[in-house]
């Protein structure tokens, strides 16, 4: 599962792309319309006060555009960009001296910030509050605490599950933005930009053929874009119609939903091995051989957005459109099935 093509996991392969790709301005940004309305107003008011923006916490599935949007709101800021990550920081101390290299106005990114540990965190609260930390100095009996004052700064935290954020932590964050999947209309003109930039040549059914199969998700659109070229390049006359996406996509086994091999076998395993459910997520995850917390994160949120599957207290269970979509007869349905009697009332 390590190769899957879907993955929106951000891959080595994608991070010159997507760096080029990326915009660098909220006006080059497509979608996502209430971020940035709300973002904008609110760095335009920090600007005429001549003061930093508030901690900014984006959160959703992965791919959607939390990192680009943090590099847009230093560029739109004039002000300096640090990235780090949750799980990168391991003691307070190192914590402590990323702080404490920060300039005035400098924006700091955390990406998987629910991945930081307690220590961690703590250090955080009163940098985020007062814009100070407690440093230990020495050892014992000896030992006392030194206030150290911080530049103002804005943290951005990402994560893909607010969820795991504890409260205190969460409750540091002035503005709480929830990052939508894109629809198809946006993500069609995201894979129009992007051939711009890298000068393909792709038509409007190309694009819309692409962005159809991406899972309302740029980094995937992107990725995709860039298979699709090759095949482009190479069998045909290096120009994307929507008959090269199709045949490319097609081999890739990404299919019209954007579905992939480990999507599927989510669905076919629970319509034939726990009668289309309901079936816990530990149970399925152990039956496709995938860890639950990838299966919760990474496959659930679009299979669940687009109706395959549905939550359930006692689990989850296999939509109509599942069964469809594999080419299984649905239980509840009379032209499907003549037992709808028994099994249909369960769904
Ligand atoms: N590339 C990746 N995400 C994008 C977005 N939201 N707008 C424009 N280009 C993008």
């Amino acid at each position: 599962m390590d190769n899957r093509i879907i993955t929106t996991d951000m891959t080595e392969e994608d991070l010159p792309v997507e760096g080029s790709l990326r915009p660098q301005k909220l006006e080059e940004y497509i979608g996502q319309d209430k971020i940035k309305n709300t973002l904008k107003v609110f760095i335009e008011a920090a600007k005429q006060r001549n003061d930093s923006l508030d901690h900014v916490l984006f959160y959703g599935p992965p791919g959607l555009g939390k990192t680009t949007l943090s590099g847009i709101i230093a560029n739109e800021m004039g002000v300096n960009l640090k990235v780090t990550s949750g799980p990168a920081i391991e003691r307070p101390g190192d914590m402590a001296a990323i702080l404490n290299n920060l300039q005035e106005g400098d924006i700091l990114f955390v990406d998987e910030i629910h991945r930081l540990n307690r220590q961690v965190e703590e250090v955080l609260y009163p940098a985020m509050e007062d814009f100070v930390i407690d440093i230990m100095i020495g050892k014992g009996a000896s030992a006392r605490s030194i206030r150290l004052n911080l530049p103002k700064f804005t943290l951005v935290g990402a994560t893909t599950r607010a969820g795991l954020l504890s409260a205190p932590l969460r409750d540091r964050f002035g503005v709480v933005q929830h990052l939508e999947f894109y629809s198809q209309k946006d993500l069609t003109t995201i894979v129009l930009r992007s051939a711009d930039v890298l000068q393909v040549r792709i038509d409007e059914k190309g694009a819309r053929e692409i962005a159809r199969r991406s899972r309302g998700t740029p980094r995937l659109a992107n990725r995709l874009l860039k298979r699709v070229r090759d095949f482009a390049q190479v069998k045909y006359d290096g120009i994307i119609t929507q008959d090269v996406a199709c045949f490319a996509l097609d081999l890739l086994e990404v299919d019209s939903w954007g579905l992939d091999k480990v999507d599927r076998l989510v669905l076919k395993t629970l319509i034939v091995n726990f009668d289309g459910g309901p079936a816990g997520l530990e149970t399925l995850a152990a039956a496709i051989g995938e860890d639950a917390g990838t299966l919760e994160d990474v496959y659930e949120p679009y299979l669940l957005k687009n109706g395959f599957i549905n939550r359930t207290p006692r689990g989850r269970t296999a939509t109509v459109l599942a069964y469809r979509h594999l080419g299984y007869p649905y239980p509840a349905d009379p032209e499907d099935s003549h037992d709808e009697q028994t099994r249909g009332k369960q769904n």
